[in-house]
């Protein structure tokens, strides 16, 4: 069910540490069992070591022991629906393949695509 992904989306969104974008960012992935990962984006005053709240979530869920994931929520306060950045897009693609991707924002807006769909064509372990 999206809008509870969703909520959990917008609530990890207000932990955003985002100091010098102030671009707050929430995600929320939903794992095969039902269970709800977030995350928020972490800045760095050097930038480049700034996290995405997608790769957050992610990895806190791989790091609790969640390997199979249905879909990924995206939260942020634009009127343009934010969609991952690449570096969050190749991470979702290899550990979460082509998941259901939901971009809302503040408003209530929301979109529901698939990571195929903007990750076309990826380089992943099929090529090694
Ligand atoms: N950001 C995310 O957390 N996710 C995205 O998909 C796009 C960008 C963050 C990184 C940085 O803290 C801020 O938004 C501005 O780029």
């Amino acid at each position: 069910m999206s809008a509870w992904l969703i909520d959990a989306a917008l609530v990890a969104r207000e932990n955003a540490y985002a100091p010098f974008s102030k671009f707050k960012v929430g995600a929320a992935i939903e794992d095969d069992t039902g269970r709800i990962h977030t995350g928020c984006n972490v800045e760095n005053a050097t930038y480049g070591l700034t996290v995405c709240a997608e790769r957050i979530a992610v990895f806190k869920a791989l790091s609790e022991g969640a390997r199979k994931f249905v879909r990924v929520a995206v939260v942020a306060d634009t009127e343009t629906l934010t969609p991952p950045c690449g570096a969050c897009r190749q991470i979702l693609w290899e550990f979460c393949g082509d998941v259901e991707i939901v971009l809302a924002n503040l408003s209530g807006k929301c979109e529901t695509l698939r990571l195929g769909t903007l990750f076309p064509r990826a380089f992943d372990a099929s090529f090694l």
